[in-house]
C-alpha cells in the first residue's frame, strides 16, 4: 500500500486462488480443474478463429448465448414458457466476473447472505463493492440450515447459494431450491452451479418461473475450459438486462473471440461433455470408497472433488497436505475454523487417483510406524 491507496483498496483482503505451481510438474488435485483436455471440436473452432483476432469480438456474445439456450432446452426438455432464448443468458469472463458484477447489479446499498462454509470468493467480491455480508452457519453435518435460509433478515437483498457446495461437495435438491425461492420472493437467490454437471440437479429450467432466481454456471469445470475464462448466468430477461447494463459500464467485451468460438463448440459437443463428466463421477465413486475403506470420513460429493477427513490416529489433514506435496501431489487445505481437519481433493484421471491413493497409504503406514 502507498499513500495513494484509496480507503477501499487499503481495506481489501484479496482472494487466494489454489496454487498454480511453477517449480515442477505435480499431479494437480488442488483447483478443481478437469483432468481431460477440451473437446477436439473446441480445438478446431479456436484454430478457425485465429485469423479474425484483428477484429473485436461480439460484445453481446450472441453465438454462445444461443448455443447455451439450445443446449439447455434439449438437455432439460424445456418447452413453452419454460423454453430459454439467448435473452435468458449473460456471458462473463469466467463466472467469478459474473459473481462480481452481481454485487453492484443487485446488492449495492444492501446486504448479501451466504453460508459460513462456502466459496470464499463471495465475501471478497462483496467487500470490493462494499456490500456487507451476513453469514449463515451450516449445520454440524455441513448441510444447509433451511430455516435460516428461508428467513433472511429484512436488510438482506439476497444470497449466494453454491450447489453443490464448495468445498464440501454436498448438494441440495431442486425441491429444496424451490422452497427457498418461494419462502420470500423479494430476495434474489443466486445459485452458483459451478459443479452441478458432476451429479446435482440444475435450477436452470426454473428461471422463467421464478423471477428471483439467477443461476450462475462456468465452462471451467465440466467443459474443460478454465484457461478460456467463460462463465454464464441464466435468469429471466429483466435480471439479465440489469447485468448487461452493469457490464456495459465497465467492459463491453467480456469474452474474447477465442472464448466465443470455444464456448459454442463446447456446448455443441454434448457427447464429449457427457462422456467426460461420467468418467469423473465414476472415478469419484472409486476414490471415495477407497478412502472410506482406509478410515477416512468422506462427505457424499456431487462435484468433481471430495472433502475428506483422515482418521484421527493418522496424520492430520495439514500433515497430509505437506507430505502429499513432497510426493508431487497437490491438494487443497483450508486452515479455517470447522474445516481444518479436512482436505479438498479434486478428482483427476483414474491413473492420477491410483497414485494419490498409494501415496496416502504410504503416509498412513509411515505414521502408524512412528
Ligand atoms: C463455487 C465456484 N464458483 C465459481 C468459480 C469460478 O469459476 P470461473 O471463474 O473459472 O468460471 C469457482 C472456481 O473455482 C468455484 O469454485
Amino acid at each position: 500500500m502507498t499513500e495513494f491507496s484509496s480507503r477501499l483498496a487499503a481495506s481489501l483482503v484479496p482472494y487466494v486462488p489454489g496454487e498454480q505451481p511453477k517449480d515442477k510438474k505435480y499431479i494437480k488435485l488442488n483447483t478443481n480443474e478437469n483432468p481431460y483436455p477440451p473437446s477436439p471440436k473446441v480445438k478446431a473452432a479456436i484454430e478457425n478463429e485465429i485469423d479474425n483476432l484483428r477484429l473485436y469480438p461480439d460484445p453481446d456474445a450472441e453465438k454462445p448465448r444461443e448455443a447455451a439456450a439450445e443446449y439447455f432446452n434439449k438437455a432439460l426438455g424445456l418447452t413453452g414458457s419454460d423454453a430459454l432464448t439467448k435473452n435468458n443468458f449473460f456471458i462473463g469472463n469466467g463466472s467469478d466476473e459474473i459473481l462480481a458484477l452481481i454485487c453492484p447489479a443487485f446488492f449495492s446499498g444492501s446486504k448479501v447472505a451466504f453460508p459460513d462454509i462456502t466459496y470464499t470468493f463471495y465475501p471478497v467480491v462483496a467487500s470490493l463493492f462494499e456490500v456487507p455480508c451476513v453469514s449463515i452457519p451450516l449445520k454440524d453435518d455441513f448441510t444447509l440450515d433451511q430455516d435460516a435460509v428461508k428467513n433472511l433478515p429484512d436488510d438482506v437483498a439476497g444470497m449466494f447459494l453454491c450447489n453443490p457446495n464448495a468445498p464440501t461437495g454436498a448438494a441440495i435438491s431442486l425441491d429444496e431450491i424451490k422452497s427457498v425461492l418461494e419462502a420470500d420472493s423479494s430476495k434474489l437467490i443466486v445459485v452458483d452451479e459451478a459443479y452441478v454437471d458432476f451429479g446435482a440437479e440444475t435450477a436452470v429450467g426454473l428461471v422463467n418461473r421464478y423471477k428471483n432466481l439467477l443461476v450462475v454456471q462456468t465452462m471451467s469445470k465440466s467443459r474443460q475450459l478454465a484457461g478460456i475464462r467463460c462463465g454464464f448466468a441464466v435468469g429471466c430477461e429483466d435480471l439479465i438486462h440489469v447485468l448487461d447494463t452493469v457490464k456495459n459500464t465497465f467492459n463491453s467485451y467480456t469474452l474474447d473471440r477465442l472464448g466465443n468460438a470455444a464456448a459454442c463448440a463446447a456446448f455443441e459437443d454434448v457427447e464429449y461433455f457427457d462422456k467426460t463428466r461420467k468418467k469423473i463421477a465414476e472415478t469419484r465413486g472409486t476414490v471415495s470408497a477407497e478412502l472410506t475403506k482406509l478410515g477416512w470420513d468422506v462427505i457424499d460429493s456431487k462435484s468433481n472433488f471430495i472433502f475428506a477427513e483422515p482418521p484421527e490416529e493418522s496424520a492430520s489433514a495439514k500433515e497430509f497436505f505437506t507430505e502429499l506435496r513432497e510426493n508431487g501431489i497437490l491438494v487443497r487445505y483450508f486452515d479455517k475454523p470447522r474445516i481444518s481437519s479436512r482436505l479438498r481433493i479434486t478428482i483427476g484421471t483414474p491413473e492420477d487417483m491410483e497414485t494419490f491413493i498409494s501415496v496416502v497409504k504410504e503416509i498412513m503406514e509411515e505414521h502408524a510406524a512412528r
